[in-house]
């Protein structure tokens, strides 16, 4: 089989990693990746937060009461943001970019897991996203999607299994 069919096959999501940094090269070409993502129209209506201070990805792991503690042990963070006057498909352009994050991730030997922010509270008066748009001085311009959590695998997740995929998902033709 082809490269990148394995690469989607072996990609589980991490959430426990090592305390090991990611290489700034490593980091270099997951940039370089999601800002050759496609956009609606060209629009390239993202953009993106670095995130690698260990104070900051403290903070960014309570973002949510529960669904974000693995950021607590993840050496590196991507935010992913969305300029929805840029372009009305900002999701779509986010939620690509967040993909094509995830592959290289795998293809680089390292492990993520998407941690969903848009439409998530943090507290019952505070969403998700206001409480990261505050830490992390985003203006209110941009939309919120996700937090990429990323870094060196700490467990081991079985690949997909052909055999067991959903294939009832699937229609030929008609519905
Ligand atoms: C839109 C979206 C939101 C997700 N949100 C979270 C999350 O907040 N926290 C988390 O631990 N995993 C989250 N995940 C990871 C999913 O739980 C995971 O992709 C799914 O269980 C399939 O497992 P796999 O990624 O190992 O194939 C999210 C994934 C997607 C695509």
């Amino acid at each position: 089989m082809n490269f990148l069919f394995e690469l989607i096959k072996q990609r589980r999501s991490i959430r426990k990693f090592l305390p090991q940094a990611v290489e700034p090269e490593k980091v270099d070409v997951l940039i370089k990746s999601v800002l050759m993502a496609p956009t609606s129209k060209n629009s390239k209506s993202w953009q993106f937060v670095v995130v690698d201070d260990t104070a900051l990805l403290q903070q960014l792991a309570v973002s949510r009461p529960m669904g974000s503690t693995l950021i607590a042990n993840a050496p590196l963070a991507i935010v992913v943001l969305a300029d929805p006057s840029q372009s009305d498909a900002w999701l779509e352009d986010a939620s690509i970019a967040s993909a094509f994050l995830q592959l290289q991730v795998e293809s680089l030997g390292l492990g993520s897991c998407w941690v969903q922010v848009a439409r998530r509270p943090h507290n019952d008066e505070v969403t998700a996203e206001q409480y990261i748009r505050g830490l992390l001085q985003i203006p209110d311009t941009m939309n919120m999607v996700n937090v990429i959590a990323i870094g060196y695998k700490n467990e081991e997740r079985r690949p997909y299994d052909e055999t067991k995929l959903p294939y009832d998902k699937i229609h030929r033709n008609k519905f």
